[in-house]
């Protein structure tokens, strides 16, 4: 039997048109775009096309575009950029974000904090919404830096990020406002003016494109500065020899998703409310986590957590029956902490221990969800009935 893939938030298959795109720069365009001879300019022209490819899909310049190593270098680069500029600047360094981040985030301020900064982790609701009350409660005129994520990676949670912008701005006009938008690419309208934010990440990884290779933009005269030193790579922004293949392979994949945006997002939101609203029907006490609502989180994911059961047992059993899921923790090992999303959203250990996150992406069809819905109420009631009485 095929395999069925559900786990998108971890990582999307390549698109074909993206690994035909990317292939000459390995194999005939391969020249360092630093260089001045012919295959270096080749290089250098492929690279400044992809830029400005990106940068208009943001409703950016080029020169707001550093290309990363991923969401996660683009999330440091992003804090830590604009947490220690601000500081030389006299500004202040009071950190604000939310406690549902990705550890990205979470751990970088964790680490400005060791380094002197101070930090406020805001609360969010049953749903994993971040408190706007909260947040303008929490500016203050020594508030530098304000992180908080377009959606969530593990419950599909969107947040209000363009209220919150106003909200910071309106208390403290130089914070500087950065969003995580890495799950939210390709399924949301992240334009960075629309959000009001002055710095965002993003990785080609969950939008058809390769691992490896992200985006930080950064508005224009917004206080910044680099992580990576050596050669003078991205206007200084980020030394090394850039990845010109993944660059090519992102700037492709961003255009397809961009273009494509509105019919990827309907295929696997009508795949993902069958999920939402068929699973609880047919394996008693489902919890879904995150909103119910549909319209208030991430079109492809659906995450919800099982009374009395082990979440690992069913994603092993699942891998059994060909289906790749996943818990929607980063924890992969036998002593595992519970999801940290999870439990800011109010629920209890036990039970965030019994988490699952199913998403969806463009391959997936109708008789995948059949299968699923076929073989999951029989893998936990089996569960359950090992386990005992609860
Ligand atoms: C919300 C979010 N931020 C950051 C990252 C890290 O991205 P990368 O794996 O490209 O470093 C991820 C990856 O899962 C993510 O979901």
């Amino acid at each position: 039997m095929a395999r069925i893939y559900l786990d998108h938030a971890a990582t999307t298959p390549p698109d074909p048109r993206v690994l035909e795109a990317m292939w000459p720069f390995y194999t005939t365009f391969w020249g360092n775009p630093s260089s001045i001879y012919l295959e270096g300019q080749e290089a250098r022209r492929a690279l400044d096309a992809a830029r400005k490819l990106v940068a208009d899909l943001l409703g950016a310049t080029p020169k707001e575009v550093t290309f990363t190593s991923g969401g996660t270098e683009a999330d440091n680069a992003a804090i830590r950029g604009a947490a220690l500029a601000q500081r030389a600047l006299g500004r202040g360094q009071h950190i604000i974000t939310t406690r549902v981040e990705h550890h990205a985030v979470l751990h970088t301020v964790e680490q400005l904090e060791r380094e002197g900064f101070s930090a406020t982790y805001l609360s969010v609701d049953a749903d994993g919404v971040v408190d706007l009350d909260d947040l303008e409660a929490a500016v203050t005129p020594e508030t530098t830096v304000v992180s908080i994520m377009a959606a969530n990676n593990e419950v599909g949670t969107i947040q209000p990020v363009a209220e919150a912008a106003r909200i910071v701005k309106a208390r403290n006009p130089r914070a500087v406002v950065h969003t995580d938008a890495v799950q939210a690419a390709g399924a949301l309208d992240i334009t960075p003016s629309l959000l009001g934010v002055e710095l965002l990440s993003l990785a080609a990884h969950k939008f058809y494109g390769p691992k490896g290779i992200g985006v930080l933009y950064i508005k224009n005269r917004t206080p910044w500065q680099p992580m990576f030193l050596g050669g003078s790579q991205e206007k200084e922004r980020r030394a090394g020899t850039e990845n010109v293949a993944g660059i090519v392979g992102l700037a492709t994949a961003m255009k397809l998703a961009w273009d494509e945006r509105d019919a990827r997002s309907a295929h696997v939101a009508a795949l993902r409310d069958r999920l939402l609203f068929e699973l609880p029907e047919r394996i008693p006490d489902t919890v879904i986590t995150g909103p119910i609502d549909p319209a208030r989180r991430l079109p492809n994911n659906f995450s919800c957590c099982f009374r009395n059961v082990e979440g690992e047992s069913v994603l092993l059993a699942l891998d059994m029956a060909d289906v790749a899921a996943s818990s929607g923790s980063a924890c992969t090992t036998g002593a595992l902490e519970p999801s940290h999303v999870l439990t800011a959203m109010g629920i209890d250990s036990d039970l965030a221990h019994a988490s699952l996150r199913l998403t969806l992406g463009a391959s997936n069809t109708t008789a995948d969800i059949d299968r699923v819905l076929d073989v999951l109420p029989e893998i936990v009631a089996r569960l359950r009935s090992l386990a005992g009485p609860a």
